[in-house]
């Protein structure tokens, strides 16, 4: 698991605990002109925000009220009586996680250390962006393409819906969302231009290695 500051549980005086929502690591309008302020205040204040409200409200009471959100993700996932608060609490982290894979002037070179791992797995690294934009438009649907570590190789994977790679016992390096509302505002069903897009300009490849431990 990463060290990402997924939001501090706060305990409320005869509350439950309450997952927060994580602030943005930047502003609104850092991402522009490859993400719009636009559609960044309504994913993070409406989308991002409405999954970590449900969560809230659908573990109140229940024997997951005082887990962190990463125990609540591992301990729902595969049981469908528990669905609903799965998808909210890996929604919630997911989010997180794919605003801190990217950073204003992103993109470019991968530090020496996560570079050489990209060589060792896909040849160079634009084969690896190459893999991450193609496995990001072959998600039918809403969902996450994804960098991880499988058994410390480096791999491209893309996940449905809230799926989210450390069920599957991967080890995430970083993100981008691939549900529409992550696009739409700025390249309509051009799903293909925003993830080049994010690749070339934002994608923030020191978080990668942070998280490659
Ligand atoms: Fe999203």
């Amino acid at each position: 698991m990463s060290n990402l500051n997924t939001g501090t549980p706060s305990t409320v005086p005869g509350a439950t605990s309450l997952h927060s929502l994580a602030p943005l690591p930047y502003t609104e309008n850092a991402l522009e002109p490859i993400i719009s302020a636009k559609t960044l205040s309504f994913h993070y204040g409406k989308h991002h925000k409405g999954y970590v409200d449900n969560l809230n409200r659908l573990i109140a009471d229940t024997e997951y009220a005082d887990l962190t959100l990463e125990k609540i993700v591992t301990s729902t996932a595969g049981k469908p009586e528990r669905t609903a608060i799965f998808n909210n609490a890996a929604q919630a982290w997911n989010h997180t996680f794919y605003w801190n894979s990217m950073k204003p002037n992103g993109g470019g070179e991968p530090p020496v250390a996560l570079r050489q791992k990209i060589e060792a797995a896909f040849g160079n690294v634009e084969a690896c962006k190459k893999e991450l934009a193609s496995t990001a438009v072959a998600q039918f649907g809403s969902g996450w393409a994804w960098l991880v570590l499988d058994s410390g190789v480096l791999k491209v994977v893309k996940t449905a819906n809230a799926d989210i790679p450390m069920t599957l016992g991967f080890t995430p390096l970083l993100t981008i969302d691939v549900w529409e509302h992550a696009y739409y505002l700025d390249y309509q069903n051009r799903r293909v231009d925003y993830a080049n897009a994010v690749l070339d300009k934002l994608i923030n490849w020191e978080f990668a290695l942070q998280n490659a431990g």
